[in-house]
């Protein structure tokens, strides 16, 4: 496969999808990874991405020179084209004010790169520095106002300033393919229906005839996770649900009907409600509900894991955005991740974990719970925080509200699927205030709480809009909320970006 060489640049996973999606394999390693492991992979390229530091700061990220020896073709991304210029002896030069934003490329001479990439096509630039001279042995391919791209076809080294995995570049996919197939010669062997083979074969084979127990969320993750181990060994997996009575409405029954009813897995349905209720009773301050949430989840799966006798496995929903977060260089970002929405596991168990997804990205998952039979709807559920109603029923949390909140989110989430709306949205749900306005219903006075829908759109959850949903829809939702949910007598709808709101209101 291609491997990439992480400098920290935001967009890094995106260029790992996108050679995904050609079907080729990627993987992505920290900067510093050493060459010797890299070539032990036998990789058929090496991106070098790019990165937030400078090459001429003093503690840059660099990589070994002989990299660039070895006969392996490498693109090298924005901070990985200073790089390469910086270590094979060109001159990498401070930028005067840097550039965001779209630039137009100029090709000069085209490259086995840009081959068939048209004149002036835009492309997407973000940095500060800029190479000044070219090593020797390189060639100007392309400029756009900077030297935009370089290149060595005697050595297959090839480099460009923007950045060709975001979709703002309008010819970055061809280029993409001709490194990857016309430079690399990678073959199309990255196939999600071989990925689940190999994985059942896999955890047979890790599992013998030991049991495996898994914590059952009813997300994306942790569901595609329990299909395939369930589809790899049958009974010996059994997963544990545990109902905190924050969930959305409905949501134990539904778990039980989707997966134990349908896929006939063996679900230990915990009913938790009334501990994690009186743990919170009074208590409002958000990272205090958010550690008894934590806590009591653990203690819970805790019990509930030794009552299955003799399990060896536990199965955890991790996928690989995770995996690199936690690899990074830069230290695990602000990025929430998708295994803490179980709320977080004690480092202490005795257990020896399973991961079956740990090598996809989420859109690939996605893909391999439904080619496993999980309808399309269930494996695209927007994410649902690990505290659950629990950090949007906000100050103190009783039975009352949770029920209160949780029809007028199931009224909100209803109408989006109804619309087909859902989809188009990263994240919606609604929000309960501890406040109360006065209303008229009837010839009544009423006197009750509200409501804020929140619906925000995101790429990777670090920043949001909110979601532009239609006036009439919004009116809809608004009026049957008001109408169909006793407890609250007014509706308002968020409209606060992140930053510098957050997504949640807890
Ligand atoms: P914010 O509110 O920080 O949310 O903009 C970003 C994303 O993270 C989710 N979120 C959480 N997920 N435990 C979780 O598992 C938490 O405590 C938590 N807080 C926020 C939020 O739903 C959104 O997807």
């Amino acid at each position: 496969g291609i491997i990439i060489l992480d400098f920290g640049s935001q967009y890094n996973q995106l260029i790992g999808r996108r050679i995904r999606e050609m079907g080729v394999y990627s993987e992505i390693l920290p900067f510093n990874t050493p060459l010797q492991d890299i070539l032990a992979k036998q990789p058929k390229g090496i991106i070098l991405s790019g990165g937030p530091s400078s090459v001429n700061a003093e503690n840059a990220h660099l990589v070994e020179k002989e990299l660039y020896e070895q006969g392996i073709p490498v693109l090298g991304i924005c901070y990985g084209m200073q790089l390469t210029a910086h270590l094979l002896g060109g001159k990498v030069n401070k930028g005067e004010k840097g550039e965001y934003g779209k630039a137009h490329l100029e090709i000069v001479k085209e490259s086995s790169l840009l081959k068939g990439v048209t004149q002036n096509s835009i492309v997407w630039m973000s940095h500060f520095d800029e190479v000044g001279a070219l090593p020797a042995g390189f060639e100007l391919n392309a400029k756009s106002g900077v030297i935009a791209s370089i290149s060595n076809e005697d050595k297959k080294i090839f480099c460009v300033q923007f950045h060709p995995e975001v979709s703002h570049t309008e010819e970055g996919g061809k280029m993409l393919e001709n490194f990857v197939f016309g430079i690399c010669d990678a073959e199309k062997n990255w196939k999600l229906t071989n990925y689940i083979d190999k994985t059942v074969e896999e955890i047979r084979e890790k599992v013998g005839d030991n049991k495996v127990i898994l914590g059952l969320s009813g997300g994306v993750d942790s569901s595609v996770a329990a299909v395939l181990i369930h589809k790899a060994i049958g009974d010996q997996l059994t997963c544990i649900f545990v109902d905190t009575g924050l969930l959305r409405k409905d949501e134990g029954q539904k778990v039980m009907d989707n997966y134990g009813e349908h896929f006939h897995m063996n679900i230990k349905m915990v009913d938790a409600k009334e501990r994690f209720l009186s743990k919170l009773a009074g208590i409002d301050d958000p990272e205090q509900k958010r550690k008894i949430i934590g806590n009591e989840f653990i203690h819970v799966f805790d019990e509930e894991s030794h009552k299955i006798e003799g399990a060896k496995f536990l199965a955890q929903g991790t996928i690989y955005p995770d995996v690199i977060e936690s690899q990074s260089v830069n230290g695990p970002s602000a990025v929430i991740k998708s295994h803490h929405n179980v709320g977080g596991l004690p480092e202490d168990m005795e257990f020896e974990l399973l991961e079956p997804l740990r090598e996809l990205f989420k859109d690939e998952v996605r893909k391999v719970g439904e080619e496993l039979g999980i309808p399309h709807h269930l494996v695209h559920r927007h994410p649902f925080p690990g505290p659950g109603l629990g950090i949007r029923v906000l100050g103190a949390v009783d039975a009352d509200k949770v029920r209160i909140l949780q029809e007028a989110d199931d009224i909100f989430i209803e109408e989006l699927y109804k619309n087909d709306l859902y989809e188009k949205v990263s994240q919606a749900f609604v929000v309960l205030l501890p406040v109360k306005s006065v209303g008229v219903m009837g010839d009544e006075r009423t006197y009750e709480y509200t409501a804020v829908v929140r619906s925000a759109n995101t790429i990777d959850f670090m920043t949001a809009t909110w979601s532009r949903l239609p006036y009439e829809f919004l009116d809809t939702v608004s009026s049957r909320i008001i109408n169909e949910v006793r407890g609250i007598n007014r509706v308002a709808y968020d409209i606060s970006s992140k930053p510098p709101a957050t997504i949640e209101w807890e």
